[in-house]
Protein backbone atom coordinates (compact mmCIF):
# COMPACT_ATOMS: atom_id res chain seq x y z
CA UNK A 1 0.00 0.00 0.00
CA UNK A 2 1.57 3.46 -0.80
CA UNK A 3 2.15 6.01 1.73
CA UNK A 4 -0.59 8.96 1.93
CA UNK A 5 1.01 12.23 0.32
CA UNK A 6 0.92 15.77 1.98
CA UNK A 7 0.17 16.52 -1.65
CA UNK A 8 -2.93 15.68 -1.67
CA UNK A 9 -3.52 18.84 0.45
CA UNK A 10 -0.97 21.10 -1.63
CA UNK A 11 -2.48 20.05 -5.40
CA UNK A 12 -5.32 22.84 -5.67
CA UNK A 13 -2.54 25.64 -4.89
CA UNK A 14 -0.08 24.33 -6.32
CA UNK A 15 -0.03 26.37 -9.68
CA UNK A 16 0.17 29.32 -7.69
CA UNK A 17 2.75 28.02 -6.18
CA UNK A 18 4.99 27.31 -8.67
CA UNK A 19 3.49 30.68 -11.40
CA UNK A 20 5.25 32.63 -7.96
CA UNK A 21 8.37 30.68 -7.00
CA UNK A 22 11.87 32.14 -8.14
CA UNK A 23 13.35 29.00 -9.90
CA UNK A 24 10.23 27.69 -11.64
CA UNK A 25 10.97 29.22 -14.91
CA UNK A 26 14.53 28.50 -15.53
CA UNK A 27 13.68 24.78 -14.18
CA UNK A 28 11.44 24.69 -16.61
CA UNK A 29 13.36 25.30 -19.55
CA UNK A 30 16.19 23.34 -18.36
CA UNK A 31 14.36 20.22 -17.60
CA UNK A 32 11.92 20.50 -21.02
CA UNK A 33 15.67 20.46 -22.51
CA UNK A 34 16.67 17.92 -21.35
CA UNK A 35 13.92 15.49 -21.76
CA UNK A 36 14.16 16.54 -25.78
CA UNK A 37 17.78 15.83 -25.79
CA UNK A 38 17.35 12.60 -23.86
CA UNK A 39 17.85 9.26 -25.83
CA UNK A 40 15.54 6.73 -24.91
CA UNK A 41 12.43 6.83 -22.62
CA UNK A 42 11.88 9.92 -20.31
CA UNK A 43 10.75 9.21 -16.36
CA UNK A 44 9.97 12.34 -14.32
CA UNK A 45 9.55 11.21 -10.71
CA UNK A 46 7.63 13.48 -9.09
CA UNK A 47 5.66 14.40 -12.15
CA UNK A 48 2.79 16.37 -9.84
CA UNK A 49 0.84 18.47 -12.00
CA UNK A 50 2.86 18.11 -15.49
CA UNK A 51 4.09 21.55 -14.93
CA UNK A 52 7.39 20.30 -16.69
CA UNK A 53 6.08 17.17 -18.60
CA UNK A 54 3.37 18.94 -20.67
CA UNK A 55 5.44 21.18 -22.22
CA UNK A 56 7.57 18.49 -23.27
CA UNK A 57 4.98 16.34 -24.29
CA UNK A 58 3.41 19.30 -26.71
CA UNK A 59 6.80 19.69 -28.02
CA UNK A 60 7.03 15.60 -29.09
CA UNK A 61 8.70 13.96 -26.40
CA UNK A 62 6.29 11.02 -24.52
CA UNK A 63 7.14 11.20 -20.98
CA UNK A 64 6.70 8.28 -18.00
CA UNK A 65 5.30 10.55 -15.27
CA UNK A 66 5.27 8.94 -11.46
CA UNK A 67 3.67 10.26 -8.36
CA UNK A 68 2.36 9.44 -5.04
CA UNK A 69 -0.39 11.99 -5.29
CA UNK A 70 -3.61 11.11 -6.49
CA UNK A 71 -4.60 14.98 -6.59
CA UNK A 72 -1.33 15.99 -8.30
CA UNK A 73 -1.57 13.34 -11.06
CA UNK A 74 -5.25 13.86 -11.37
CA UNK A 75 -4.11 17.73 -12.01
CA UNK A 76 -1.67 16.22 -14.48
CA UNK A 77 -4.06 14.34 -16.71
CA UNK A 78 -6.52 17.56 -16.68
CA UNK A 79 -3.61 19.46 -17.77
CA UNK A 80 -2.03 16.68 -20.67
CA UNK A 81 -5.74 16.51 -21.76
CA UNK A 82 -6.19 20.28 -22.79
CA UNK A 83 -3.25 20.86 -24.15
CA UNK A 84 -4.12 17.70 -26.32
CA UNK A 85 -0.67 15.53 -25.39
CA UNK A 86 -2.44 12.64 -22.88
CA UNK A 87 -1.49 10.09 -25.61
CA UNK A 88 2.13 11.20 -24.75
CA UNK A 89 2.08 10.72 -21.34
CA UNK A 90 1.76 7.25 -19.14
CA UNK A 91 1.16 8.34 -15.88
CA UNK A 92 1.72 5.80 -12.61
CA UNK A 93 0.52 5.87 -8.98
CA UNK A 94 3.86 5.22 -7.35
CA UNK A 95 6.67 6.10 -5.03
CA UNK A 96 9.62 6.98 -6.45
CA UNK A 97 11.57 4.78 -4.44
CA UNK A 98 9.79 1.45 -6.18
CA UNK A 99 8.58 2.50 -9.78
CA UNK A 100 8.79 -0.11 -11.72
CA UNK A 101 9.44 0.37 -16.01
CA UNK A 102 8.60 -2.29 -18.77
CA UNK A 103 12.28 -0.90 -20.43
CA UNK A 104 14.84 0.72 -19.00
CA UNK A 105 14.92 4.50 -19.00
CA UNK A 106 17.54 7.01 -21.09
CA UNK A 107 16.36 9.86 -18.61
CA UNK A 108 15.62 9.77 -14.91
CA UNK A 109 14.57 13.56 -13.90
CA UNK A 110 13.62 14.17 -10.41
CA UNK A 111 12.81 17.90 -10.65
CA UNK A 112 12.45 20.91 -8.00
CA UNK A 113 13.75 19.72 -4.83
CA UNK A 114 11.93 16.98 -5.26
CA UNK A 115 14.13 14.16 -3.61
CA UNK A 116 13.85 16.34 -0.31
CA UNK A 117 10.62 15.12 0.12
CA UNK A 118 12.36 11.52 1.08
CA UNK A 119 13.08 12.76 4.75
CA UNK A 120 16.54 10.89 5.09
CA UNK A 121 19.54 9.88 3.72
CA UNK A 122 18.88 6.15 3.75
CA UNK A 123 16.27 6.84 2.25
CA UNK A 124 17.55 9.21 -0.55
CA UNK A 125 19.99 6.48 -0.70
CA UNK A 126 17.81 3.86 -1.42
CA UNK A 127 16.00 6.25 -3.72
CA UNK A 128 19.23 6.66 -5.75
CA UNK A 129 20.57 3.56 -5.98
CA UNK A 130 16.57 2.35 -7.14
CA UNK A 131 16.71 4.88 -9.85
CA UNK A 132 20.05 3.34 -11.12
CA UNK A 133 18.69 0.42 -11.38
CA UNK A 134 16.02 1.67 -13.64
CA UNK A 135 18.47 3.18 -15.95
CA UNK A 136 19.66 2.36 -19.35
CA UNK A 137 23.45 1.54 -19.63
CA UNK A 138 24.48 5.39 -20.11
CA UNK A 139 21.39 6.43 -19.02
CA UNK A 140 21.21 9.28 -16.72
CA UNK A 141 20.09 10.96 -13.73
CA UNK A 142 19.27 14.61 -14.02
CA UNK A 143 17.74 16.02 -10.11
CA UNK A 144 18.17 19.67 -8.36
CA UNK A 145 18.54 20.17 -4.69
CA UNK A 146 18.34 22.86 -2.49
CA UNK A 147 21.52 25.29 -1.68
CA UNK A 148 21.23 26.21 1.40
CA UNK A 149 23.11 29.39 2.89
CA UNK A 150 22.86 31.21 5.49
CA UNK A 151 20.48 33.82 4.12
CA UNK A 152 18.74 31.19 2.26
CA UNK A 153 17.40 29.82 5.62
CA UNK A 154 16.93 33.53 7.04
CA UNK A 155 14.93 34.20 3.64
CA UNK A 156 12.98 30.88 4.39
CA UNK A 157 12.39 31.41 8.08
CA UNK A 158 10.11 34.87 7.32
CA UNK A 159 6.69 35.14 6.74
CA UNK A 160 6.53 36.25 3.11
CA UNK A 161 3.14 37.33 1.26
CA UNK A 162 3.70 34.49 -1.61
CA UNK A 163 0.61 35.67 -3.89
CA UNK A 164 -2.65 38.09 -4.36
CA UNK A 165 -5.08 36.53 -6.60
CA UNK A 166 -8.82 35.56 -6.71
CA UNK A 167 -9.51 32.11 -6.76
CA UNK A 168 -11.66 30.67 -9.72
CA UNK A 169 -14.96 31.44 -7.58
CA UNK A 170 -13.39 34.51 -7.19
CA UNK A 171 -12.72 34.90 -3.95
CA UNK A 172 -10.13 37.52 -2.97
CA UNK A 173 -7.51 35.25 -1.22
CA UNK A 174 -3.64 35.67 0.26
CA UNK A 175 -1.36 33.02 0.55
CA UNK A 176 1.10 33.24 2.66
CA UNK A 177 4.13 31.17 3.69
CA UNK A 178 7.22 30.32 6.53
CA UNK A 179 9.28 27.59 7.35
CA UNK A 180 10.76 25.95 10.18
CA UNK A 181 14.25 25.53 9.12
CA UNK A 182 15.93 22.99 11.59
CA UNK A 183 19.94 22.58 10.51
CA UNK A 184 20.85 19.66 12.74
CA UNK A 185 18.57 17.29 10.85
CA UNK A 186 18.93 19.16 7.33
CA UNK A 187 14.70 19.66 7.81
CA UNK A 188 12.33 21.93 6.47
CA UNK A 189 8.76 22.26 7.60
CA UNK A 190 7.10 24.69 5.13
CA UNK A 191 3.95 26.25 6.32
CA UNK A 192 1.54 28.35 4.03
CA UNK A 193 -1.79 29.65 4.94
CA UNK A 194 -4.34 31.34 2.18
CA UNK A 195 -6.76 34.22 3.77
CA UNK A 196 -9.91 34.47 2.13
CA UNK A 197 -11.34 38.07 2.39
CA UNK A 198 -15.05 39.05 1.45
CA UNK A 199 -15.35 42.55 -0.29
CA UNK A 200 -14.47 44.86 2.73
CA UNK A 201 -11.04 43.05 2.98
CA UNK A 202 -12.60 41.16 5.97
CA UNK A 203 -10.78 38.27 7.01
CA UNK A 204 -13.82 34.79 5.79
CA UNK A 205 -11.81 31.85 6.23
CA UNK A 206 -8.25 30.65 6.62
CA UNK A 207 -6.58 27.29 5.52
CA UNK A 208 -3.26 25.90 6.37
CA UNK A 209 -1.61 23.25 4.40
CA UNK A 210 1.96 21.95 5.01
CA UNK A 211 5.21 20.33 3.36
CA UNK A 212 8.01 18.29 4.72
CA UNK A 213 11.07 18.67 2.74
CA UNK A 214 14.79 18.05 3.09
CA UNK A 215 18.03 18.99 1.81
CA UNK A 216 21.29 17.00 0.99
CA UNK A 217 25.06 19.18 1.03
CA UNK A 218 26.46 19.16 -2.15
CA UNK A 219 29.61 17.07 -0.89
CA UNK A 220 26.45 14.32 0.35
CA UNK A 221 24.72 14.40 -3.17
CA UNK A 222 28.01 13.37 -4.67
CA UNK A 223 28.63 10.77 -2.55
CA UNK A 224 24.99 9.14 -2.66
CA UNK A 225 25.51 9.38 -6.19
CA UNK A 226 29.16 7.51 -6.65
CA UNK A 227 28.08 5.07 -4.33
CA UNK A 228 25.21 4.06 -6.28
CA UNK A 229 27.71 3.24 -9.14
CA UNK A 230 26.74 6.74 -10.89
CA UNK A 231 29.75 8.64 -13.06
CA UNK A 232 28.82 12.53 -11.82
CA UNK A 233 28.90 14.41 -15.57
CA UNK A 234 28.06 17.76 -14.16
CA UNK A 235 27.09 19.96 -11.05
CA UNK A 236 26.14 23.07 -12.13
CA UNK A 237 24.89 26.24 -9.74
CA UNK A 238 21.75 27.63 -11.46
CA UNK A 239 20.06 25.91 -14.43
CA UNK A 240 21.80 28.24 -16.76
CA UNK A 241 24.10 25.37 -16.59
CA UNK A 242 26.80 27.74 -14.56
CA UNK A 243 29.30 25.48 -13.28
CA UNK A 244 28.70 24.61 -9.15
CA UNK A 245 31.10 27.74 -7.12
CA UNK A 246 30.58 27.93 -3.59
CA UNK A 247 30.61 31.64 -3.70
CA UNK A 248 28.01 31.92 -6.96
CA UNK A 249 25.73 28.80 -6.55
CA UNK A 250 21.83 29.38 -5.96
CA UNK A 251 20.99 26.01 -6.62
CA UNK A 252 22.54 22.34 -6.80
CA UNK A 253 21.57 20.63 -10.27
CA UNK A 254 23.45 17.47 -10.80
CA UNK A 255 23.57 15.04 -14.20
CA UNK A 256 24.56 11.81 -13.51
CA UNK A 257 25.45 8.77 -15.92
CA UNK A 258 25.23 5.34 -15.33
CA UNK A 259 28.19 3.91 -17.07
CA UNK A 260 27.57 2.08 -20.02
C1 LIG B 1 7.77 19.93 -5.75
S1 LIG B 1 6.60 18.89 -6.55
C2 LIG B 1 7.34 18.79 -8.16
C3 LIG B 1 6.31 18.58 -9.26
C4 LIG B 1 6.89 18.77 -10.66
N1 LIG B 1 7.98 17.85 -10.91
C5 LIG B 1 7.36 20.20 -10.84
O1 LIG B 1 8.57 20.40 -11.00
O2 LIG B 1 6.53 21.11 -10.78
C6 LIG B 1 6.97 17.31 -5.85
C7 LIG B 1 6.10 16.16 -6.36
O3 LIG B 1 6.70 14.93 -5.90
C8 LIG B 1 5.67 14.08 -5.44
N2 LIG B 1 6.25 13.15 -4.45
C9 LIG B 1 6.72 13.46 -3.21
N3 LIG B 1 7.23 12.35 -2.64
C10 LIG B 1 7.09 11.34 -3.54
C11 LIG B 1 7.46 9.97 -3.54
N4 LIG B 1 8.06 9.39 -2.49
N5 LIG B 1 7.18 9.23 -4.63
C12 LIG B 1 6.55 9.80 -5.71
N6 LIG B 1 6.20 11.11 -5.77
C13 LIG B 1 6.46 11.86 -4.70
C14 LIG B 1 4.62 15.00 -4.87
O4 LIG B 1 3.35 14.38 -4.82
C15 LIG B 1 4.68 16.18 -5.84
O5 LIG B 1 3.78 16.04 -6.91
Amino acid sequence: MLPTSEYDSFADIYAVWTDTAASTRANLAFYVDAYLQAAGPVVELGVGDGRIAVPAAARGRAVIGIDLSAAMLERCRRRAADAGVLEQLTLQHADFRHFKLDQPAGLVALPYHSLGHLPTLDDKRGAIAHIFSQLQPGGRFVFDDFLMTPALIDHMRRVQLRAAYRTAAGAETLLWVTSLVDEASQSIRVVTWEDTLDAEGVLVRRQYRRLSLSWLEPSQARTLLQEAGFVIESCFGDFARTPFANNTAREQVWIARRPE
